[in-house]
This record gives C-alpha cells, structure tokens and sequence, in this order.
C-alpha cells in the first residue's frame, strides 16, 4: 500500500473554477479546478466542506492553497485544499474585479447570496411522485429566504435515478438530491446558496 504521509509540502494553484464534485449528503467533496487543458480535482479540508460556504460560478478565476502529499515513490499525488479565494469572476458577474495575487476580491466564506439554477425533474415517476409539491416547497421557500431573483427552478427531462424519484440538482456543484424531506427543503437551499446571515430568516 502507497505512504501519503512522508512527503507533504504546500501548494498554490491558480485556475479557473470549474464545479464540485458532491457527496450523497449534499456537502461538497472536491472542487474541479482547470489549469490550461488540464483538469484537477483537489479534495476539499472538512472545514471547506459545507457547501453554504461557497459562492463560485463556473468559470470564476480562483486560487486554492493547502497540502500536497506523494506517495513514498513520488508516483502518486494527493491535494488537499484548506483555502480556496476568489480572484476574479465570470463573465456573469455584475462586478468586473481585476485578477490579483496578493489581494483576493472574496473568498469562500465572504457573505452574500448565490445565483443559482435547480434542476428539477420534470417527468412522469418524479412529477407523480412528489415533484409538484416539492416544486411549489421550493418556490415558496426560495421566496422566504428572499432567493426569488437568485435561485431559478427549471424542469428537466429524467435525470436516470427514476427508483429515488423526486430528483433535483442544485446548480452550480451539481449537488443531486432524491426524495427529500420537505422540512429539510429549508436547510438544503440554505446550505447551497445562503451565506452566513445572508438569506433571511
Ligand atoms: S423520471 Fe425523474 S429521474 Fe427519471
């Protein structure tokens, strides 16, 4: 078995931002980072891990910092983020902010309001089993949370997970999210596209 352990030093990747990768409880794993035509996955610390605490749209600049550890014959490579900052944004962002190294315009943490899409399933074993209701739960709660002009819901053709119907995906992450609990719905959407105290209560 591969030793992670004996060749750790630290990193620093400057990229753009391509999407996570998710866990089935909706927290995000890893994040996709294109540097040039490569694609990395960098695994995210726990502390980055609650998907609340990100703001990013695909095609942000952003730099991530944290460990890199090899295994004992330097063949294999494992990343571990514990910071990720936001240089610049897309070309969806309201702001234009200028790419710089020493001065990150915001991080991971920084407050405010996600834009976003959910990605409903629209068709016959979702919309029968539950998918209407949960589509008039997210729109009211969308509404509470003040996220009516942020979050959109479009309907989508089968997303192939028909057994676990109703079936959602929160954009951007793509965090897919089967039959939820509708007191949870709350907490899902809180976690995806609030920050801190940014939505209201
Ligand atoms: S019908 Fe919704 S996932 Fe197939």
């Amino acid at each position: 078995m591969d030793s992670f352990h004996a060749h750790t030093s630290p990193f620093q990747l400057e990229g753009q931002f391509l999407g996570f990768i998710s866990k089935s409880d909706g927290h995000f794993k890893s994040i996709r980072l294109a540097i040039g035509e490569r694609e990395l996955q960098v695994k995210l610390d726990k502390g980055l891990r609650h998907s609340g605490t990100f703001g990013l749209a695909a095609g942000d600049w952003i730099s991530i910092s944290g460990q890199q550890q090899f295994n004992s014959s330097f063949t294999k490579l494992k990343l571990k983020a514990y910071q990720v900052n936001r240089l610049s944004c897309n070309l969806s962002c309201k702001t234009s902010e200028t790419l710089t190294n020493s001065a990150p315009s915001s991080t991971v943490s920084g407050s405010g309001r996600k834009k976003g899409k959910i990605l409903l399933c629209n068709k016959s074993d979702c919309a029968n089993h539950g998918g209407k209701e949960l589509h008039q739960i997210l729109e009211k709660t969308l509404g509470q949370l003040g996220l009516s002009d942020h979050v959109t819901i479009e309907k989508t053709s089968c997303q192939k997970r028909c057994s676990k119907a109703p079936n959602l995906i929160l954009m951007p992450g793509k965090a897919r999210h089967s039959k939820p609990n509708p007191k949870s719905i709350d907490n899902l959407i809180r976690d995806h596209y609030c920050n801190d105290n940014s939505c209201s209560s």
